[in-house]
């Protein structure tokens, strides 16, 4: 995710360009930079790596005059986060400038194309090569800057949100979209582009939210106009609405609170997440980190996986996905014991470290410790760039977006996501899992997006349970096999958000010590879908209901037998076993963030915890 901003009108740009990239650094930070055209038609781009306020301070000395101009806020996908390749990026001759929100599939091909013809590139992202072909198109075929864009995004395959302007021209703004956010803000001779509303709302409530594939001209003076890709012959009537929420609501996209938001948009974080690793045509997981180094996993001796909160959740399921498909033995620690316990770790060994922020203190010092004793390190996170990027031999983004909420929700499901597809891909070169079961597991993968959204449909009565459970002191988690770390995972949401002691257990275990905790009073979570120990698990129910424990089971759609034994239950789509942690962490997320909203808990900023936790 990035965010766009753009400007033109009878007031200087740049303040009005740099509050919006304040309001929209909750899609990335990790660079920033902005382009002006000046009175002289000057086309001045200046860029930093960071967050807004540095590219604020870094402007303090330069001309940022001018009544147009376009900025952005980066959260890299394609090339590391630096000035070169922060956005906006100029074409060849500097007469163009360009800012980009989405991915590029098509970019190396065009790319490539560029080269011959002596174009030259100077950051590693897809966005530059998009902002040379419109310069190519300009040149060639002797276009103008709107004729241009439309037939340069006729060639780009891909998402986006663009606005681009150029030399000598302060009185236009060209944008375009295609599955990536952008609306238009309409003032008094004044207009604004977005990415969202929050970007403008402080401006104008008049909008225009353009449709995938519409190109648009911005003119000072003159209506807006659109055309369409696919006929640009049809011409669309810009059609005018209005704003009717506040900036807070808006920035949290009309969710109550980030972890919401991140939480019902996991099926797109996903989406980004599978993003040409999942061929889905030709049911194949093409993950560059395995395809390079597979060997090097082969051959090891053991994989060890380290990490702390969620991620070392995320890493225990990466155990049974690795020792069930890859048959390598897999030893998963919490970052902090396995730095200062003196671990024997061989040459031989692959050491994976799993890190959302990828900043996290303890994490980092076992992956140091790791590579001083010539383990190879892979590297699983989500902020491009980060400590644990730069310390990595290898690894795999997660592309989930930025995560703001502090329980973490849609990090974890993509860090299981990349597990999983890094399984799949190493079974299949180690010849470890038939054909026939790869091509089943990875069809089912195809679908999981729609899965979870199937489960959001029970939201409402999700938060009807949750109200029947804000009295309790204690609650329990149980899951066996892949759900046993889900529900350490759902215990942990539960008490970071709500504040109630919870305790996440394999199943089996309890009757060595956590049953002695249940009576009637006691709500105990079965996370119980119907894989081979459903009838084992539902032992473990019996042995609940008969100390008169209050059961919430999350259970495969279609159940029976442990639905007969409980008070309460949420069922969730069948999916392969070794998918369900994606699904079944679903509601138990939703479960907790409803406690904690019902408690008047405050959710994304809760009590003694940080998003990053940078110290030791
Ligand atoms: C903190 C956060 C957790 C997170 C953990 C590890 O405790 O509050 O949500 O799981 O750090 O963070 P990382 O960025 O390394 O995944």
């Amino acid at each position: 995710m990035c965010g766009i901003v753009g400007y033109m009108g009878k007031q200087q740009a740049f303040p009005i360009l740099i509050k919006g990239l304040q309001r929209l650094e909750y899609r990335g930070y990790d660079s920033a930079g902005v382009a002006l055209v000046n009175e002289n038609g000057d086309l001045n781009v200046y860029k930093t790596k960071g967050k807004v306020s540095d590219l604020e301070n870094f402007c303090a000395d330069k001309d940022i005059t001018g009544t147009v101009g376009i900025a952005h806020t980066r959260w890299a996908t394609h090339g590391e986060p630096s000035k070169r390749n922060a956005h906006p990026h100029y074409s060849q001759s500097k007469n163009i400038a360009l800012i980009h929100n989405g991915i590029i599939e098509n970019y190396l091909t065009i790319k490539k194309f560029l080269i011959s013809k002596g174009y030259t590139f100077q950051s590693e992202t897809d966005t530059e090569v998009l902002c040379q072909l419109i310069e190519y198109m300009m040149q060639e075929h002797n276009l103008t800057l709107y004729d241009a864009v439309y037939q340069a995004l006729k060639q780009v395959t891909g998402a986006y949100s663009i606005g681009v302007i150029e030399r000598n021209n302060p009185n236009t703004i060209i944008t375009s979209k295609m599955s990536s956010p952008l609306v238009i803000g309409v003032g008094r001779e004044e207009f604004l582009l977005g990415s969202d509303a929050s970007a403008i709302i402080e401006f104008t409530k008049n909008v225009i939210y353009p449709k995938d594939g519409q190109v648009i001209r911005i003119e000072r003076g003159k209506e807006i106009e659109i055309c369409c890709l696919e006929d640009r012959e049809q011409k669309i009537k810009p059609e005018i609405q209005q704003i009717q929420l506040s900036l807070e609501d808006i920035e949290k996209g009309g969710f109550d609170h980030f972890m919401l938001k991140e939480i019902f948009e996991q099926p797109k974080s996903l989406s980004l997440c599978m993003n040409g690793r999942l061929q889905r045509e030709k049911k194949e997981i093409i993950l560059n980190g395995i395809q390079e180094y597979g060997d090097v996993f082969a051959k090891a001796r053991r994989i060890i996986i380290s990490a702390c909160g969620t991620s070392w959740h995320a890493g225990l399921i990466g155990k049974y996905l690795f020792e069930a498909l890859c048959r390598i033995p897999v030893e998963v620690e919490v970052a902090s014991e396995f730095r200062y316990r003196n671990p024997v770790i061989y040459p031989d060994d692959v050491f994976i470290a799993i890190s959302q922020s990828g900043e996290t203190a303890d994490t980092l010092a076992a992956m140091e410790l790791a590579k001083k004793q010539g383990a190879f390190i892979y590297g699983i996170c989500n902020v491009v760039g980060s400590s644990v990027a730069r310390l990595t031999d290898s690894g795999t983004y997660t592309h989930a977006g930025p995560e703001i909420g502090v329980a973490s929700t849609k990090a974890f499901t993509t860090q299981v996501c990349v597990l999983v597809m890094m399984a799949l891909s190493l079974a299949k070169q180690l010849k470890t899992i038939k054909d026939e079961d790869y091509h089943r597991i990875v069809t089912e993968l195809c679908n999981i997006e729609a899965k979870i959204e199937k489960i959001f449909e029970k939201k409402d009565e999700i938060k009807e349970m949750s109200k029947i459970f804000t009295y309790a002191r204690n609650f329990l988690y149980l899951g066996r096999g892949y759900n046993y770390p889900v529900a350490m995972e759902g215990a942990l949401k539960l008490k970071e958000i709500s504040y109630i002691h919870a305790e996440g257990y394999p199943a089996a275990e309890m009757k060595h010590g956590p049953i002695a905790l249940i009576d009637e009073e006691m709500p105990i979570v079965v996370v119980a879908p119907h894989y081979h120990l459903y009838n084992k698990i539902l032992s473990n129910v019996q042995e609940v209901k008969a100390r008169k424990g209050r059961i919430i089971a999350i259970v495969t759609e279609g159940d029976t037998e442990i639905k007969k034994q409980t008070d309460y239950y949420i069922e969730i789509p069948k999916t392969e076993e070794c998918l369900s942690p994606i699904l079944s962490v679903i509601p138990l997320q939703l479960l907790s963030y409803y406690i904690a909203v019902a408690k008047g808990r405050d959710v994304d900023k809760p009590r003694n915890l940080a998003k990053s936790v940078t110290v030791e």
